[in-house]
């Protein structure tokens, strides 16, 4: 598949629409086999499943043939969920829904797994720098991750497959509101992919923490400063105190 003009296309409903309608299948970040052992050891067969974004992925249909059944399927796409559930017609037990990720519409605690493969990767492609996401960026994740801790039950897990690196993802799945602890894990070879856990009901390491504070207050010195013209100098981050300078030898 050809590169579409801009990257900000991957947010566009109309362009998977049209993607959708000429391609039958395109596996994003890897397929199944890849990530088989870290998802075995995260998922039960009888687990309910959300998948995020499904896109015309093989993934769904490869875990139902692995055994897991209870595989419900939103992508904001009716082309790919037309496509989707004509194909797999077959697979009883799997549901194919038309809905926005940042717009789910199910109960509070109705699933023990929520999964998303590149999904919200293609909600952050008009980023311009990752280490700094934008305030509609951090919005907008937020307004997932609300929701998915909301219909995730106690102890469910919400996965998250993707090349974003911790250093970049994890500001943005810190925070204590969510009511979840974060794993992360590599696979792939030469290029590495990540394998994110988010555990519900459990606490943020300390660790993590420590960066949802580092976050905020830089948010906050953000706001504070807009508007007036200041910055920072450049070799100082918000978090900056005078302890480090006890550190320096002369
Ligand atoms: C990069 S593809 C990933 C597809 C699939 N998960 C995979 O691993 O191959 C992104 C998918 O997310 C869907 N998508 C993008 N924004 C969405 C939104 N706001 N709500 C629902 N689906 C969305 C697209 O239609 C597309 O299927």
């Amino acid at each position: 598949m050809d590169l579409p003009d801009s990257n900000v296309s991957y947010k566009i409903q109309e362009y998977w629409d049209e993607r959708f309608s000429k391609e039958e299948t395109f596996e994003w970040c890897k397929s199944y086999a890849d990530f088989k052992h870290l998802l075995c050891e995260n998922v039960e067969k009888s687990d309910r499943i959300l998948m995020l974004g499904c896109g015309n992925s093989r993934l769904s249909e490869d875990m139902y043939n692995d055994g897991y059944r209870n595989i419900t399927n939103i992508d904001f796409s009716p082309v790919v969920i037309e496509n989707m559930t004509r194909k797999c017609r077959g697979m009883v037990d799997m549901q194919w829904m038309v809905m926005d990720i940042t717009k789910l519409s199910f109960d509070q605690s109705s699933f023990d797994v929520v999964l998303e493969k590149a999904s919200l990767d293609a909600l952050l492609v008009e980023e311009a720098d990752p280490w700094s996401p934008s305030e509609n960026a951090r919005m907008t994740m937020d307004c997932v991750f609300s929701q998915v801790s909301q219909i995730l039950t106690t102890g469910g897990r919400f996965i998250s497959i993707t090349f974003s690196q911790p250093h970049f993802r994890k500001p943005l799945l810190a925070k204590s509101q969510y009511g979840w602890s974060i794993s992360t894990s590599t696979f792939g070879e030469s290029f590495h992919f990540f394998f994110y856990v988010m555990e519900k009901g459990q606490q943020l390491s300390v660790d993590d923490k420590l960066l949802e504070m580092r976050v905020e207050s830089r948010r906050k010195h953000a706001k504070d400063c807009k508007g007036r013209n200041v910055t920072l100098p450049e070799q100082f981050t918000p978090e900056d105190n005078e302890e480090f300078l006890c550190n320096i030898t002369l």
